[in-house]
């Protein structure tokens, strides 16, 4: 049995965090209210971003497993599924995700096709790195390998990327759901259109992105 969810559609026995209004996944900390882990993410994540920095090296050539850990730094202490796979289908409004069952497979696809070819960014330019960027995040984002989290995972596997050409961390707010509506939209149609296999949008997108971005 489905139920809709204000994120997702998900079965309707998953566990979400007792008396939190199934707004917030159950958690290490029993954490109920959503503001206060919205919070406590956003400041892993600034903690996992610094700690990520120093473990890749420019020459680093990314895998899934790197994926996971990275997954796993960030949401660890917070998620018992932190840099496992999810067990359950999801989908955004109509738009769905890879099925569970298929998402290890996918996965070692995408290292084999896509990490292992346009990972490490060193010695890459501009038209290079945007591509690059572009063709990983759609494919993650495609798989969306965990029950929570695949965005910033993605974006922060993207900094990572970025930063091995010399870039830094990316500026997101043209694409940000609550800062740029138009934005926002024009990256999910990005996402859609790299499921036909049409990556162009996506890359203009990380093109835009890396312009705004500081050098
Ligand atoms: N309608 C949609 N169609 C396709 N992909 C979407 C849609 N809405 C959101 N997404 C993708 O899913 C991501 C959000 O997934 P989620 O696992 O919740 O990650 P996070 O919690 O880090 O935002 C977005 O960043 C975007 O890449
Ligand atoms: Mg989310």
């Amino acid at each position: 049995m489905e139920k809709k969810s204000s994120r997702y559609s998900v079965p309707s026995d998953e566990d979400y965090e007792p008396d939190s209004n199934d707004e917030v996944l159950k958690n290490n900390l029993a954490i109920k209210f959503k503001g206060d882990m919205e919070a406590l993410e956003e400041q892993e994540l600034e903690r996992a971003e610094l700690e990520l920095v120093k473990i890749f090296s420019d020459s680093h050539q990314f895998t899934v497993e790197d994926i996971c850990n990275i997954h796993e730094l960030w949401l660890g202490d917070i998620y018992p599924f932190a840099g496992r796979y999810r067990a359950v289908n999801m989908a955004k409004g109509d738009f769905l995700f890879a099925q569970s069952g298929r998402i290890a497979d996918l996965m070692t696809k995408l290292e084999k096709d896509f990490l292992a070819k346009y990972t490490p960014c060193s010695n890459v330019n501009t038209e290079e790195l945007s591509y690059a960027l572009g063709v990983v995040h759609v494919e993650l984002i495609l798989i969306h390998p965990f029950r929570e989290g695949n965005g910033r995972t993605a974006r922060l596997l993207a900094d990572l990327m970025a930063m091995q050409a010399n870039r830094g961390s990316l500026n997101y707010s043209l694409i940000d759901q609550t800062m740029n509506e138009e934005g926002f939209k024009n990256y999910i149609l990005a996402i859609h259109a790299g499921l036909m296999g049409d990556y162009k949008p996506i890359v203009r997108i990380f093109q835009m992105l890396l312009e705004e971005s500081a050098i």
